[in-house]
């Protein structure tokens, strides 16, 4: 089985890494963040409460985060899962360790992607992303190559924003917060045997490799 975290920093290349992944590997990709923003796009009381936060660049109280994911997680499916922005504190942890040991299937490993501070925050104010397929550009890093749309009719091309929580200010908040709550789970992981560590701060495709190696084949490969 591959049941795995991918944990990391804003602007890791967690979502970019996540995307090629999920397809690669036909895994059930479950990112807080996508999920969040879809609820807030829907204008739905979790998304109304959820915005205070996410614009402030502050995490988003465990209790709704930990419900979304625990939902998924127990909705059936090939138990083939990449997690992604979660979990992003050690109650979060605890609480997706409960879960899916409730559910009989443990984690097979958390990849952790390092990126220095400097680098974070050129990624994270050059990002574009499509609001339609939802993929994630860089300015200079990762041009959009012009081509259609993957979700459009195959005539339409990306219809790139960016992120409100990209704004420098913000971007400065959401690395600190990341250092106090978030950064503690690489202990965490380790200490139980599950962390693989990968350089982040080499090509998408040189930090692709690094990852796959951490990955088991899919079944009948
Ligand atoms: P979320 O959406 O999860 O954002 P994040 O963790 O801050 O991560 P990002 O999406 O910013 O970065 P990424 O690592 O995916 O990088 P990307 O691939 O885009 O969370 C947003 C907010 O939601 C949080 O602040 C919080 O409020 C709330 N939230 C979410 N989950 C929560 C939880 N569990 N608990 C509580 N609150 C939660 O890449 C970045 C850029 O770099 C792109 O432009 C990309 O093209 C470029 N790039 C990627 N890889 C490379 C490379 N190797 N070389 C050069 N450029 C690269």
């Amino acid at each position: 089985m591959a049941r795995l975290i991918l944990l990391g920093p804003p602007g890791a290349g967690k979502g970019t890494q996540a995307e090629r992944l999920r397809a690669e590997f036909d895994l059930v990709h479950l990112a807080t963040g996508d999920l969040l923003r879809a609820a807030v796009a829907e204008g739905t009381d979790l998304g109304r409460e959820a915005k205070r936060y996410m614009d402030a660049g502050e995490l988003v109280p465990d209790a709704v985060v930990v419900g979304m994911i625990r939902e998924r997680l127990s909705g059936g499916g090939s138990g083939r899962f990449l997690l992604d922005g979660f979990p992003r504190s050690v109650p979060q942890a605890d609480a997706l360790d409960r879960t899916l040991s409730d559910l009989g299937m443990p984690l097979d490993a958390v990849i952790s992607i390092a990126v220095s501070r400097e680098e974070l925050v050129r990624r994270l104010a050059g990002r574009w992303i499509c609001r339609r397929c939802g993929r994630s550009f860089h300015e200079v890093f990762n041009p959009y190559p012009g081509t259609p749309c993957p979700s459009g009719d195959g005539t339409e091309t990306c219809d790139l924003y960016q992120r409100d929580d990209d704004r420098p200010e913000t971007v400065s908040h959401r690395l600190s917060v990341y250092e106090e709550q978030t950064a503690p789970l690489i202990d965490y992981y380790r200490s139980r045997g599950l962390l693989r560590e990968v350089d982040g701060e080499r090509t998408t495709d040189e930090v692709h490799d690094q990852i796959v190696t951490h990955i088991p084949a899919p079944p009948g490969s």
